[in-house]
């Protein structure tokens, strides 16, 4: 499941481009061999299951159709270009290229998309609100870079795409196989196939603030006793009927900063980690199946394995070790650490390391929890 090293200074990267500018990467992958081709990509795309979209160009105008497709869906006479999301899930060698951004948090990685484009085929100028490395896979694009965008730029009037009306370009590439583009949030793009072309597109997360910050507030919520109630010992006489004082306003944002404080100190963080790890689509653990999975490690399986698409991330606390697991969260004690981090690290745990794990209550309790949240699998 590797895809050869990232060629790049990651120290340099991070302090120079990353959130910033956007970064080429020439040869970031030396004589790289795409892990899946246009062939493959279709069809995946043919499925129910899997999230795709066809965008079009026709007759000066953008269309956009989702999958699942038919294989007449792919003769067109106009350009068009094919987009599968989370090609990670499906495909290990496409998960593999997660690993060329592991000096990042692995919390923020959110999926692999691949598209496949015809001469000529693009999804328009926009941006995303998130970090991404466009890595060239077969045949070449070429990107012009524009402006810094946000929620004020203008966007062509379409239901669904978010196209910009306006594209400064102010810098063009050329990519190759093995090429890399990385594009800050908020980057005006634009790419355009020259041929035929797949490009694997490693994308980060950007939660919106909105949704940490009402995830937050709900977990204060539970911690919050229910007969506390507003008191103001020092209030003061009014002089005028009717008004809300300043100084009331000041009381009751004081009593909330003060409560806010002393939720803050009790320094539960666990809606973080659960929100992180909620995944993209449902994970349904049958039970017959969990059953079987149980019973295999039981017997001594031979080795456990990540789920492509099993979110996974721990924290420690005072009490040992937070692991979040699909979006659910659980303590365990921190001997369980050192098996957590091999199974993040390298996806898997074999031989005597999972041989220990399962000797120990935590660790089979852990190895355990993972199966039911649809994590990790048995062979
Ligand atoms: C593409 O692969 O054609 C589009 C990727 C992007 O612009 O985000
Ligand atoms: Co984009």
């Amino acid at each position: 499941m590797t895809a050869g090293r990232l060629q790049l200074d990651r120290e340099a990267f991070l302090a120079r481009y990353w959130q910033r500018e956007p970064l080429l990467i020439r040869e970031a992958i030396p004589a790289f061999k795409p892990p899946l081709d246009a062939a493959e990509l279709a069809g995946l795309a043919l499925e129910a299951g899997v999230e795709s979209r066809l965008i079009e160009y026709r007759d000066q105008q953008w269309l956009l159709q989702h999958g699942p497709f038919t294989e007449a869906d792919f003769n067109r006479d106009a350009p068009w270009t094919l987009l599968v999301q989370a090609v990670d899930h499906y495909v290990d060698e496409v998960a593999g290229l997660r690993r060329l951004v592991d000096f990042l948090p692995q919390w923020l990685m959110d999926d692999v998309m691949v598209s496949y484009a015809v001469d000529g085929g693009s999804v328009g100028p926009h941006y995303d609100n998130y970090d991404v490395f466009l890595l060239q896979g077969e045949g070449r694009r070429h990107w012009r870079v524009g402006q810094a965008c946000d929620s004020r730029s203008a966007l062509l009037p379409h239901r669904e795409l978010r196209i910009l009306r306006d594209f400064d370009c102010q810098q063009e590439f050329l990519l190759e196989p093995g090429d890399m583009l990385y594009l800050p949030p908020g980057q005006a793009h634009w790419g355009i196939a020259q041929g035929e072309c797949t490009t694997f597109s490693i994308g980060l997360r950007a939660p919106r603030i909105n949704d940490l910050l009402s995830r937050w507030a709900d977990q204060m919520l539970e911690g919050l006793a229910p007969d506390l109630f507003y008191r103001d010992r020092q209030i003061e006489p009014v002089s005028r009927a009717g008004e809300i004082r300043p100084r009331d306003l000041q009381q009751v944002a004081e009593r909330l900063r003060v409560t806010l404080a002393d939720l803050d100190r009790q320094g539960d963080n666990r809606w973080f980690g659960e929100v992180v790890t909620e995944p993209r689509y449902d994970v349904p653990v049958e039970d017959g199946e969990l059953a079987n999975q149980r019973a295999l490690l039981a017997g001594g399986a031979c080795q456990v394995e990540l789920d492509a698409a099993g979110r996974v991330a721990w924290q420690e606390t005072s009490a040992g070790v937070a692991v979040f697991a699909n979006g659910q969260a659980q303590e365990f004690a921190a001997t369980v650490l050192p098996w957590l981090v091999q199974l993040c690290g390298q996806w898997r745990l074999e031989g005597q390391a999972l041989a220990a794990a399962l000797a120990q209550p935590d660790g089979s309790q852990l190895l355990d929890y993972l199966l039911t949240t649809g994590c990790i699998y048995v062979e």
